[in-house]
């Protein structure tokens, strides 16, 4: 089973979120062997959730539980909506939001308290101590992108023989744990690393944005 995550990031209005889903309708044959999952904006989940045969999820969640916390969507919250997933600790929040490995912990324990799939975002210099920040059982419910900052948005995928070698390694700091590769994947990139032996999906930004080349990027996957 391979994941393909999109990644809308802070883009779409209701009417472009329509108007995405339109076209992505049009061309959409989901497959038993690929997980689709579209992350839109807290504001746009609600359209999303009526997409069929897609998972939905979160870009973000509350460290806290519901409470005095103003602003905050909470993973009972989103869990209520029919999100199954949530992105969390991706690099634009650890650098324009300032997030700590800490508070992306305490979001991982939020949602696995609501039985939704954390995809826990990170890169390779601070890969052990975030993992170390994480409790113990729950490192065995969640997923990991990998995303190398410097791939990100640059059109500059890493090499694929290289995303392999940090995914295994990944995947000895918890065995069976799901590694996906993010950072300027396209449709013609994709199968470089989906056909990886421990690369189990892609996590996709800008190209995510444009239906027409999403369908294609899921085709190729
Ligand atoms: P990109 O973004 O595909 O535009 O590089 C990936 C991500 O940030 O998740």
């Amino acid at each position: 089973m391979k994941f393909i995550i999109a990644n809308f990031k802070s883009h779409q209005t209701v009417e472009e979120a329509e108007d995405w889903i339109k076209q992505f309708g049009s061309g959409y044959l989901p497959t038993q062997d690929k997980s689709v999952i579209l992350a839109p904006s807290f504001t746009n989940l609600w359209r999303f959730k009526r997409v069929n045969k897609i998972f939905l999820a979160a870009q973000d969640v509350s460290p806290f539980p519901p409470g005095a916390y103003t602003g905050a969507v909470n993973a009972r919250q989103l869990k209520a909506l029919g999100v199954d997933y949530c992105l969390v600790g991706h690099s634009e929040r650890r650098r324009w939001f300032h997030e700590t490995h800490q508070e992306i912990a305490n979001k991982v324990r939020e949602l696995l308290e609501q039985q939704i799939t954390p995809v826990l975002c990170l890169d390779e210099p601070y890969l052990n101590q975030q993992l170390a920040a994480l409790e113990g059982p729950g490192l065995t419910k969640i997923i990991v992108a990998y995303e190398p900052v410097e791939a990100i948005g640059s059109g500059q995928p890493q090499d694929p023989a290289t995303a392999e070698q940090i995914a295994l390694k990944i995947k000895g700091t918890t065995p069976n744990i799901p590694v996906l590769y993010g950072g300027s994947v396209t449709a013609k990139n994709a199968p470089r690393y989906t056909s990886q032996n421990s690369i189990d999906g892609l996590l996709v930004g800008g190209v995510s944005l444009k239906p027409d080349e999403f369908l294609k990027l899921i085709t190729q996957a």
